[in-house]
């Protein structure tokens, strides 16, 4: 491969002479600098982006913590994420913590030394050490969906309550009173406010809250399934379910089926995400929509900003959800 002194042999001039025309450091002579340019191309000389980006002191790349990239709904916040860094001209790395603690520490003691520009966070849960961790480094971070109640950071979430509300207040209005929630892994703030959001609407409607008709879940479609099955085996089973996840309602259609309950006309579901997949679920999943691209644009113009400015005042960004209403939730079957 070529280097810069072979660069500079063919075009007659020294390696410095090269380094700033490839680096725009310093004025140089147009016929000087054309020379220079015709001996990099006929040897097809790469400059050292490691070189470039520590003399710069920037690599115009960012880091994306992800807890579940297998997730739907994180691998299409990854990817409107990615796009959005991209037409900035940054370069993004995916960092997968599998919902492992310590795979976080590691990527976040990672990204500390790799010299990226910034870092997109989104949590296994609501630790404080890796929120802490992140804080005092150097690095400018935007948290991202779920955040860690006083730490002072740029942080951008839906209204993950209003969307509990939402979803439960729409099944109370087909009839339904014995409403289940499979809720999300306790350590992850979304899925306690969605949970927060669902009693409010039973409340508001006057319904009893019956701690026997929530279960937690994880968000994968395995624990809808076997809470469902919980579910449905009670004495007096839910007529509806609210899902703080698409994937776990997924779970849900799985079991309804299992027990020979049609959806919706035995059992409304309503799940949380609006991933694409819920559009094709049969039925098609009634859901609470994330605004994904606008979360994620959001993100990154956060981010740039903080790159460029470290002293702002961190901004806690609350972005609205709205209610999709598909096949799988219809009025109460008045049984005979
Ligand atoms: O489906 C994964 C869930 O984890 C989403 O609801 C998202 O909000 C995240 O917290």
């Amino acid at each position: 491969m070529a280097t810069i002194r072979d660069v500079a042999n063919l075009a007659g001039v020294s390696s410095t002479t090269v380094s700033h025309v490839v680096n725009k450091t310093r004025f140089v002579s147009e016929d000087v600098r054309l020379r220079v340019l015709a001996a990099m191309e006929e040897l097809e000389y790469r400059p050292n982006a490691l070189a470039q980006s520590l003399r710069k002191g920037y690599t115009h790349t960012i880091a994306l913590l992800l807890p579940d990239s297998a997730n739907p709904f994180f691998a299409e916040l990854g990817r409107a994420i990615e796009m959005e860094a991209f037409k900035a001209g940054y370069n993004l790395i995916l960092c997968n913590t599998e919902a492992d603690f310590e795979k976080e520490d590691v990527y976040i003691d990672v990204l500390m030394k790799k010299q990226v520009d910034g870092v997109v966070f989104c949590s296994v849960g609501s630790r404080a050490d890796s929120f802490h961790t992140l804080s005092n480094s150097k690095l400018p971070v935007v948290v991202l969906d779920r955040e860690l109640p006083g730490i002072e950071m740029d942080t951008v979430v839906c209204d993950n309550r209003q969307g509990g509300y939402l979803a439960t207040r729409h099944l109370l209005e087909l009839g339904h009173r014995r409403i289940g929630c499979i809720a999300g892994p306790s350590q992850v703030t979304p899925s306690a406010q969605r949970v927060t959001g669902y009693r409010a609407a039973l409340e508001e409607a006057g319904v009893l809250f019956d701690e026997g008709l929530v279960i937690r879940g994880d968000f994968h479609p395995e624990m809808g399934l076997l809470a469902t099955r919980r579910l449905l085996k009670l004495k007096k089973a839910p007529t509806a379910i609210f899902s703080c996840n698409d994937m776990m309602a997924l779970g849900i259609l799985r079991a309804a089926a299992e027990f020979g309950a049609s959806v919706p006309g035995d059992l409304s579901v309503v799940g949380f995400d609006d991933i694409e997949l819920a559009s094709y679920a049969i039925p098609s999943l009634s859901t609470i929509c994330q605004p994904k691209v606008e979360m994620s644009s959001t993100v990154v113009k956060l981010l740039l900003e903080r790159i460029a400015n470290m002293k702002l005042t961190a901004r806690r960004i609350v972005l609205p959800v709205s209610i999709i209403v598909r096949q799988s939730t219809t009025g109460i079957r008045v049984r005979p």
